[in-house]
Parts: C-alpha cells; structure tokens; sequence
C-alpha cells in the first residue's frame, strides 16, 4: 500500500485501530431531516468527539470550516429521493478532481446488492475505486438497503460486505445483526464499521449494539441519528467513544453517559 494511502487510512482508523465516523449525509436522500436542519450548527458541540465527519460536498462547502481539524469521508454517491421511485438507482454524483479539490480524506458511496440496480451501484463502486486508488484515497463501501430494513441479517449482510471488499473498497460500512455479526466481519477482508440506523428507543440499546458489535470484530461506527438525534448527543457521543476508544462496557458507557448529562464528567 501506497504512502498517501496509508496516511488518509491513519487519519480515519486511530492507532488503536478502531474508529468513530459521524455521519450527517443524510439529507442528500432525505432533505432536511430532523436534527439536521442546520448541520454544521448540529455537529459544533460533538464532532470533536469524532474521528472523521461524513458528509456530501454540498454540506462540506457550505456548513463546514474549512479550518476544522477532522478528517473528511465525503458521500459521493446519490441522485435518488425519499419521495422518488427507488431510492436504489443511485448514481455517482461527482468525481475525482473535485475529491481531490476538497481534500477530504476518503470517499463513501452505498451499494444496493439483491436489488434491481445491484448491477449498476456495484459497477458505479468499481469506477470509484479505480478513480481512487490512483490518487490514494480510500473508499468506503456503505452496504445499503434502502427501506428494505429486514434484509438486515448476517447472511446478506455478509454476501454484501464480501463483494463491497472484492471490489475494491477500503472499507465497508454495514449493519449490525444481533444474530451471527462475527461471520459478516469474518467474511470481509478489510475493516467494518456498524451504521447505525434509525434511533433507538433507549441510550442503552445503541451502548448494547455498539459493544457487542466490536466485540465482533467491527473496528468502529459510523453513527448518526443515535447521536444527533437523541436527547443528549453530547453524552451519547461520549459513551459511544468510551466503548470505542476506551474499552468500556455497555454498563460503563451508560453510567458516563449520565454523569455527562448531570454535568459530573
Ligand atoms: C445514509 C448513510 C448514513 O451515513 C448512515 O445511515 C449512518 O447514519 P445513521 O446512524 O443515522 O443510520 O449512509 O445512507
């Protein structure tokens, strides 16, 4: 692997080789969801917690300081809406020099395997890559399912995960599965990081998913509405750090958390 490889790798797996990505691309298929309105208000008091923000060029142009001191990971991928036919038939959306032109660290983009466009987005992953690798930027692959949330067990899971790899992809973004995780990561050649999905019902339930998830084998997450859109992303960012970064258990991450909350930590 190449210097310049390697070095964008550093910046988003830490020393420990594990990783917290915060997400906040989701209005390029959903518009100005919920907590998101503003992004660049709504990550100012937690992306210091971070490894990396993902996030569209859009968003980064014009919410994000160019002096921030986190690594990027831009979506570049999309051309499908919440309120459009099939939120599968994604495109590629731009290309190389503007990658290069925004500095960012990596590049993520979804593939939709077992759907009518599994053909076309896993094509679309390939350009990227080859695009990619010959400047040293990393891609992401984010195995996505679109509304289709039941897909999401170990099975299929790891059939995506595998083929995002043998593509080409640096690394692969997927969901957890409370049953058999261990095979998906087993299955992939290089890092997995967990999604996280829509917002759970309690703090505790993502402390669970996030742990139990690592202790599979996920090198980290890339974890959006259960940090930005709960109650108190300051203190869920932070238990999901301590868990990441400090070997916490789910009970530790909780009892942070609440001191977080009550102003003791
Ligand atoms: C949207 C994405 C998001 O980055 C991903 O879903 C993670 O965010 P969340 O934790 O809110 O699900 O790739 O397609």
């Amino acid at each position: 692997m190449e210097w310049g490889m390697k070095n964008r790798l550093s910046q988003l797996i830490q020393k420990d080789g594990k990783a917290l990505f915060l997400p906040i691309d989701h209005g390029y298929f959903q518009g100005p969801t919920r907590c998101l309105e503003k992004p660049g208000e709504t990550i100012k008091p937690i992306y210091q917690y971070a490894d990396a923000i993902m996030c569209t060029r859009g968003v980064l142009r014009n919410c994000i300081d160019p002096a921030i001191n986190k690594p990027v990971i831009m979506r570049v991928s999309g051309a499908v809406t919440v309120v459009g036919e099939d939120l599968a038939n994604e495109n590629l959306v731009t290309g190389i020099r503007e990658i290069l032109r925004l500095n960012v660290s990596a590049v993520s983009m979804s593939v939709f395997i077992g759907t009518k466009y599994e053909r076309q987005s896993l094509s679309n992953l390939a350009k990227l890559v080859d695009q990619c690798e010959d400047y040293g930027v990393p891609v992401m692959a984010v195995t996505a399912v679109g509304r289709e949330l039941e897909k999401r067990e170990a099975r299929y899971l790891a059939l995506c995960c595998r083929v995002a790899a043998e593509i080409g992809a640096r690394v692969v973004k997927t969901y957890y599965c409370k049953e058999k995780f261990e095979k998906v990561v087993e299955g992939c050649p290089v890092p997995v990081v967990i999604a996280g999905g829509p917002k759970t019902e309690t703090q505790q339930e993502t402390f669970d998913f996030v742990y139990d998830g690592m202790q599979k084998g996920a090198v980290g997450v890339n974890l959006g509405r259960n940090i930005w859109q709960t109650e108190h992303p300051v203190a869920a960012i932070r238990g999901i750090r301590a868990i990441i970064h400090e070997g916490c258990n789910p009970k530790e991450a909780n009892e942070l958390y609440e001191q977080v909350i009550a102003g003791k930590a």
